[in-house]
């Protein structure tokens, strides 16, 4: 385990604040499609949890009802204790962040610079301050070189990166990112991970990801969400989560390759079952090497 694993496993364990609690959420589209059904969960300060769960199983339409885009039909949703109903805007802003599924959906600016500046300009900051924050925000997200591009001339994958620097300018207590690495290369998504599990360690904030990819899922997060028919059908960590079988039949999900090739590992008896699993591939190795 690394320093910062086991600092971010240290820092859980210890800390027992809810940054954000969703209470029996409902939400239903002017159509009359229910899209969120009785959802409920917590998530603590400093946790990473990702939101897993089928096409139209409701992960956006929840995301929208946490940073106010839409308003719940019914249900409580709490920042640090407080209903977001009774926040205004432009506060709820600096308490949550979301970065949209769509970067065309979120960028409007007509360059890098402008669009990561619009939000701060919005809060009335200094123009010095503004500068020295969305400098921080592109050498964070290493985009420095776009700065000066029009947004209508970067690659998608470069505007996901311009919509995540344009929240994360911000400084949210909860940072809220949907579909985070859909349609990254390999060392993009690699890299995204690494910069948001760096602003986590540096702000102590919160992170909340809908993703389809389990693998990235398994072995990341500190807790898992599965979402149905928008309900919460499991919440805990990866390993308890992504081994129940019957969650994963019923919700349409796979498991993770890494318990899969050691399901299969022990089925065969090239290692013997009653240990934990292992989390990425480094750890299945040392399994294996150990059972030699
Ligand atoms: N504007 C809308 N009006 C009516 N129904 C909607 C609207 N937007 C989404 N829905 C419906 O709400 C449900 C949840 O959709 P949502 O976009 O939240 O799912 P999702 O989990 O984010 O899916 P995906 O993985 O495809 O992004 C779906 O049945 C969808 O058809
Ligand atoms: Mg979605």
């Amino acid at each position: 385990m690394s320093s910062t694993e086991a600092f971010a496993k240290k820092f859980l364990k210890e800390n027992t604040m809810n940054i954000l609690e969703v209470i029996n959420l409902n939400f239903i589209y002017s159509d009359g499609n229910r899209a969120l059904n009785d959802l409920s969960f917590s998530l603590k300060k400093y946790e990473i949890a990702a939101l897993v769960g089928a096409n139209g199983s409701g992960k956006t339409t929840l995301f929208q009802n946490l940073n106010g885009l839409l308003k719940p039909s019914s249900g409580e949703v709490l920042i640090k204790g407080e209903n977001i109903n009774k926040i205004k805007d432009k506060d709820l802003y600096k308490k949550v962040g979301l970065v949209f599924q769509n970067p065309d959906d979120q960028l409007f600016a007509p360059t890098v610079f402008e669009d990561i500046s619009y939000g701060l300009i919005n809060m009335g900051i200094d123009k010095k301050k503004i500068k020295e924050r969305v400098c921080e925000a592109l050498d964070l997200l290493k985009i420095t070189h776009l700065a000066h591009k029009p947004i209508q001339n970067i690659s998608f994958g470069q505007k996901k990166k311009v919509a995540i620097a344009g929240i994360i300018c911000l400084s949210p207590d909860l940072l809220i990112l949907d579909e985070p690495t859909a349609g990254l290369d390999p060392k993009g998504k690699d890299d995204l991970i690494e910069i948001i599990n760096q602003i986590r360690s540096n702000r102590k904030i919160s992170v909340l990801v809908s993703t389809h990819s389990i693998d990235i899922a398994y072995s990341w997060v500190d807790k898992v969400l599965i979402i149905n028919s928008g309900k919460i059908v499991s919440e805990g960590p990866p390993q308890k989560t992504f081994t129940d079988s019957k969650i994963l039949k019923e919700t349409s999900l796979k498991q993770p390759i890494i318990i899969d090739i050691f399901k299969k590992l022990v089925d065969n008896n090239f290692i013997v079952d009653g240990q934990e699993y292992p989390k990425n591939i480094d750890e299945l190795i040392d399994i294996i090497i150990n059972n030699k």
